[in-house]
This record gives C-alpha cells, structure tokens and sequence, in this order.
C-alpha cells in the first residue's frame, strides 16, 4: 500500500493534583506515504498541495498551491501581502533558496519609527498603514514555480481560490480567532472587518462557512494574469491607491520594482548530518549553524556521530549539561546574530567566518561547562551604555521523487497590519528593522549597522526552513513561526533527530526551550526539564521562565527514509487546525 495511516493513540491528559488540567496530549502519529506528503498549518492546505502531488506535480508545485491555499484558510499568517522564504532540495542533491522577504518601501527613512523625543514609538509597526514592507510571497512562489514547476501556473492558484470563492468550515479553533481579531488588530480597518467579519453579524462559531469573495478575485486574477496583476495590474493600482487615501508609504513604484531572489543556501555539518537553510537576510541558518557547531565543538555529540557516549549512544535532550550547554551556544548565536545580520545587499556579513568549525571552537571555548555567562558582559561592545508574537507559518513537502521543499512565511504579527486591500491582508514586518541606529537595550531593542532602515532594503528575519541530509540522501524537512524563538525551535526538532534519536513525532511534540541573548532569561515549554534539573540550572546562575502551554513555535516536519523511500510527516499538535495529507492513490 502506498500510503498507510498510522495511528499509535497515547493521548495522555494529565490532570495535575491542583486540579488544574495541564493537557499534553502526546499524540505519536505520523503520515506514512511514498508518494509524497504536505504538511502545514491547516488540512485543507496540506489537501491543495496533496492533490496538486496527485495530478503529478512537483513538490514546488504542492507548495506553491500550500501557500495560496493558506492565504485562505489560514488568515493569520498565511498570505499574500507578506514576505518569506522557501528551501527546495532536488532529488538530484541539488538545492537552492528563494528570499521573497518584504522591503522597505522607497519613502522609509531610518528614523521613520521614532517619536518627536527620539524614543522608539513602541506602536508604530503593531498595525495600520505604516506598518507594511512592500510584500513579496506572489514574485517568491512564482519565482519558485518558474524554476521548479510541473503543472501549470494556474492549475497550482486555483485550489486557492476555490476555496475563497466557496468558502470553508471553521473550526472552533479558527472561529475563535477571528472573533478575537475582528475586536482587536482588524477593528480599526472597515475593509477588514468587512472581509472577515460574519455576514448579518454576530460571532462566528464552528461549522460556519467562511467566504472571502474578494481574496478570491484577487487570487483568481494572479491565477490567470500572474504575479504581474499583482505587481504592475490592478491590484498594485488598488494597493497603491489605498495606501496614498491613508498615508500609508507604499508606492505603485515600490511594487513594479519588487523582486524576488534566488540565493545560495547557507550549509553546515552537524553529527554527520549537512543542513541547507537560509541565509541573510534571514538570521534563521546562521544562527543555528553557530549553534549546531558550538554544540559540536563541547562534545554534545562525539565529531564521528557517536553521540556523547550515553548508553544508546544518543545525548539526553532533557540533562542538565545539554541544556546548560544549549542556552550558552544559543546566548552567543543570538549576540552574532544582533551584531552582525541584515539584508546582504546592504551589509557586509562575515558569513564564512560565521560558519565555520573554527569560530565556534573560539566561542565554545569561552563556555563554562558549570556555570552560566552573562549576556550583558559578551555584549558589552554593542548595549547601550545606559541600558535599561505572534504570526508566522512554516509547511514541509516531499513529493514522490524526494524532492523537497521548506517554506516559511509571515504577516509578522497574527493578522499582520490589520490593513485589508484588494481582499488581501498586508504584513506589518517593518517591526522587523531596528529602529534606533544605535540603540541596543537588555530587552528586545537592536540597533547595530545591518538591520538599520533603508529605501529598498530587506527587513531582518528569523525565519529558518531547513532541509537535512545524510550521506546525500534526503533526511528531515522542517521549520517552524515564532519570530526570535524560530531558530531555537528548529533546533529542538533538529536535534531530536540528528542528536537524541528521537522519530520524528517525538522531535515535534518535545518541550521546547529558546534563549536569545537578550533578555537574559531562558524559557522552558513545561516538562523540559524536570524539577531538580530546573533548580541544577538555575543554581549554575540560569534565569529560567517556565511556559506552562505548548507554545513555543508550530513546526511542521517531515522525516524521510531513503532507504524504503517513505516519508512520515508529523504535524506540531500545537496548531489545531494542523494536518498532513498524502496524494490519494
Ligand atoms: O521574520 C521574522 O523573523 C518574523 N517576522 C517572524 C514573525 C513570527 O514568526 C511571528 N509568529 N509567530
């Protein structure tokens, strides 16, 4: 049988002695297929890109239709008015990446974002007009497409816009959302409300058909006219239009010149394996590259892959050496992070120096293996001498060949700006851009050279699709949302299966931890650690914030055996609508 079901039911709901019910479900089933699989954030996506597998299209083909099917159904970060990047390994070993991150329209300026006191006017980038990057998702899959495609370009938009035109049922989960965002982020935008408001009013609830006729025009447009409509038709005139009537920055001007680029992926070795993942200007592949080599260089795991000599010869996620371990790699990771990255067509980055074995050496070097570093001492040279979440989404593909594709796209914020045009919403990502030249506080505030505002210049991401081999053979397909945390995400999935041994079910459902340099505070998803690993921790000097919910990040994976050719995808149980679907023979 080509493709089998298989379901291995530990639901476990632990109801704590307080009475308070702490629900980890630990479901451990995957989607087992050899002719391919998608898996993303909501079903009826992974289905568009199952059935664009099923006509005989490439993996670039499934993805592209995942993605404008996921401007439908998945509205807080799903999109067409934001930015992203994909990863796409060919069967052949292959492999390249596709940056269609957002850009800073022409108007921007690198005090755009600052108060008459010179302050960061926190509120600037959280919504509204002013809030956009010029988008860049239509130029990307198309780029994708172009390049990789099988089907045509229209056969890949129209599950998209089937779905806009009739509409779909929504879940409890997503019912709740809008009526969320209907009184907070989309309130202020009478066009927002409009799209997603429930017709004659009232709440939505589960069951209720949600139809987005206008996003189905638009869609239906670049399904026949291209990513042209979209960047010199009439949707950038309505854009443009719309933005000049509320002050907002982007121009006719910033959307003809808009376009994507293939770049060279950033590669690394770890325990036998080879990343490939993005480079600047996302932070995402650098940043765990720093971290898998500083890793590798204190002996995690032995240089030949024999792991750290633990009895089955895999280190142990959850001790209190690997994670004293993982939150110091991750605190100098992040610092590079914010003292060196941005867009390259703007900054010069280091990037080899980064990357290689002999740099971590010289940081891990520094690592007391008892006791844990200041960050505001490592960064001195670049904090302010006076110091003082969330919408993303991430879907993996395998087709029947091996061909592989890892995207990870955003609106920024759930619902990005709040601002409807066209049907569409558009990103507030120019919140990614560190505001204040400068100005680099022990909270989240960066303001080092490459990420500074400039006209046309990209805005600085964590995003961190990823693809993994091994001896040249496909491995694991992964990434995850979550801004900051992105990288540290895709490292807890990567490291379960390229450290801990762990399938790939148990590498999405473990606990998750995330440091990022600043603020010095480590969080913990609940049941990282236990009790006294927590107090070995914290006795090393660790601040440690538990999260008490599965939160951190949704990371949509694939593992694949290229030995039997089978792919098992595993959605993250952290996002409720999430699924996995296989062509259906
Ligand atoms: O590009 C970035 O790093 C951020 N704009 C991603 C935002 C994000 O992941 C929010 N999601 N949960």
């Amino acid at each position: 049988m080509a493709m089998r079901q298989k379901y291995v039911v530990a639901a476990l709901v632990l109801a704590a002695c307080t009475g308070k019910a702490v629900s980890i479900a630990t479901p451990v089933d995957e989607l087992v297929s050899s002719t391919g699989v998608v898996v993303s954030a909501h079903h009826l996506a992974s289905d568009a890109g199952a059935a664009v597998l099923a006509k005989g299209g490439s993996a670039v083909d499934a993805a592209v239709a995942t993605a404008f099917a996921l401007a439908v159904t998945y509205p807080a970060a799903g999109n067409i008015g934001g930015g992203g990047f994909m990863v796409i390994r060919q069967a052949d070993g292959t492999a390249t990446t596709i940056d269609y991150r957002e850009k800073a329209p022409l108007r921007s300026t690198p005090t755009m974002y600052l108060d008459a006191t010179g302050a960061i006017a926190a509120s600037a980038t959280d919504s509204g007009w002013r809030a956009p990057g010029v988008p860049g998702t239509v130029r990307g899959l198309a780029m994708a497409h172009e390049k990789f495609g099988k089907l045509a370009w229209a056969d890949v938009v129209m599950p998209a816009v089937q779905l806009a035109e009739e509409g779909f049922a929504l879940s409890e989960s997503l019912a709740g959302e809008l009526n969320g965002a209907l009184t907070s982020i989309l309130a202020s935008f009478p066009a927002s409300v409009a799209t997603y408001g429930k017709p004659g009013g009232g709440a939505w609830v589960a069951g209720d058909t949600l139809r987005l006729p206008q996003l189905g025009r638009a869609l239906r447009a670049i399904a026949t006219g291209g990513p042209e409509v979209f960047y010199t038709g009439w949707i950038a005139d309505s854009l443009a239009a719309q933005m000049r009537a509320h002050r907002g920055l982007i121009s006719r001007a910033d959307l003809a010149a808009y376009q994507a680029v293939e770049r060279e992926p950033v590669r690394g070795t770890f325990n036998g394996y080879e990343l490939i993942s993005m480079g600047p200007p996302s932070s995402g592949g650098v940043v765990m590259m720093l971290t898998l080599n500083q890793l590798e260089a204190l002996g995690l795991v032995g240089a030949d892959g024999s792991a750290d000599g633990s009895a089955d010869g895999s280190a142990d996620r959850s001790d209190a050496r690997t994670l004293h371990l993982r939150i110091e790699v991750a605190r100098r990771a992040y610092l590079d992070r914010a003292r060196w990255i941005g867009d390259p067509d703007f900054s010069e980055i280091p990037l080899a120096r980064l990357l290689s074995k002999e740099y971590a050496r010289e940081l891990a070097a520094g690592i007391d293996t008892a006791q844990a570093s200041s960050s505001a001492e490592l960064g001195k040279d670049i904090l302010t001498p006076m110091a003082e979440s969330p919408q993303t989404t991430h879907f993996s593909v395998v087709d029947a060949e091996g061909n592989a594709v890892s995207n990870t796209y955003t609106l920024e914020s759930g619902y990005g700006s709040g601002v409807v045009v066209a049907g569409f919403l558009l990103n507030n990502e120019m919140g990614d851009f560190s505001k204040k030249s400068g100005y680099t506080n022990t909270g989240w505030a960066i303001g080092t050279p490459a990420n500074l505002i400039a006209p046309g210049k990209r805005m600085l991401s964590s995003m961190s699709p990823v693809i993994v081999t091994k001896g040249g053979a496909l491995r694991l397909v992964t990434g995850s949302p979550g801004g900051r945390t992105i990288p540290n995400t895709v490292l807890n999935v990567v490291l379960g299966v390229t450290a801990f041994g762990e399938g790939v079910r148990a590498a999405v459902d473990a606990p998750r931890i995330h440091h990022q340099w600043m603020p010095d505070t480590a969080s913990f998803e609940s049941g990282a650690a236990t009790p006294a690993v927590l107090a070995a921790l914290r006795a090393m000097g660790h601040q440690i914030k538990e999260v008490t919910a599965r939160s951190q990040g949704d990371a949509h994976s694939i593992l694949f055996d290229a030995t039997t050719r089978t792919a098992r995808a595993a959605n993250d149980r952290r996002s409720p609508d999430s699924g996995a679907r296989a062509p259906k023979p």
